[in-house]
């Protein structure tokens, strides 16, 4: 049986890979923060077509919180064969020289430990080294890893960078044992991200600079992130797949 984990899977991107991966026949573990009502309704969509889920509050950036998200899973759905890496904070829009340090904990607290501590269970579960049977990991990165967002996150874009590295190291470290590890960068995508963080016009906004001179729906991400997932990307590790119409 196929399992899998999406962190932030009850709104966004992350709410499209919990919907299409029910879709390809997973059981899922959809993750959220505080939005319970978000992740009921994802899990009552999916149950609804037959198909079977569980709503785990967790806060990725807390050890003791992963470490029950990966029990909780292995309880009512199974052991996990797929990790998807999605949780992930901005803060507001600010320059680097007014950045303060609880801000920069808590970004790099969500996105990038928190990213490390769900890839430690998952390999410690999935890896043939420790008698586990495989699997795979998708880490959500993000287009400003590239570009670095100047005068808006440099912060939140450093992280990306981290997932990014950590995505090309995890996938040799672990590509003898059963798991492959790969990326996907997306662009401008339509999620309530945007408004969260105060600036709800975003994509719009940037559309005119992306070469196919449109934002993206999370549904276009989420196609990417099962295929690197599933048996047809058996030979693809260690790569980190743009989803940005061209950017
Ligand atoms: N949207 C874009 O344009 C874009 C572009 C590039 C990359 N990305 C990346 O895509 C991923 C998803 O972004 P999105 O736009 O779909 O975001 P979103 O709409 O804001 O959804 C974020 C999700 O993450 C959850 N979450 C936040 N902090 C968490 C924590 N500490 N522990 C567990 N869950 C947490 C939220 O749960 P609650 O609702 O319970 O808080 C929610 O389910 C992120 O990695 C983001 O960096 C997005």
């Amino acid at each position: 049986m196929k399992v899998i984990i999406v962190t932030g899977g009850s709104r966004g991107i992350g709410a499209a890979t919990s919907k299409l991966a029910a879709d390809r026949g997973y059981g899922v573990c959809v993750n959220y923060r505080e939005d319970a009502g978000a992740a009921n309704e994802v899990v009552g969509e999916i149950t609804q077509t037959g198909g079977r889920a569980l709503a785990v509050q967790a806060d990725v950036s807390k050890e003791t919180d992963v470490l029950g998200m990966f029990e909780a899973t292995a309880d009512e759905l199974g052991p996990p064969t797929a990790l998807v890496n999605n949780a992930a904070i901005l803060g507001p829009r600010i320059r680097v020289e007014n950045l303060t340090g609880d801000r920069i904990d808590e970004v790099f607290s969500v996105n990038v430990k928190g990213s490390f501590l769900c890839a430690r269970e998952a390999v410690r579960r999935m890896s043939t080294r420790h008698g586990g049977r495989g699997g795979s990991i998708v880490n959500v990165s993000s287009g400003a890893s590239t570009f670095g967002s100047p005068d808006t996150y440099v912060d939140y874009a450093a992280t990306k960078g981290a997932i990014d590295t950590m995505t090309i190291g995890l996938a040799k470290e672990v590509a003898e044992d059963g798991i492959r590890v790969n990326a996907v960068r997306p662009g401008f995508i339509y999620t309530d991200i945007h408004a969260t963080f105060g600036e709800p016009d975003r994509v719009d906004r940037m559309a005119r600079t992306v070469p196919m001179k449109r934002g993206g729906q999370p549904d276009e991400v989420a196609s990417a992130i099962l295929w690197l997932l599933s048996e047809e990307a058996s030979y693809t590790t260690g790569a980190i797949v743009d989803v940005s119409g061209g950017t």
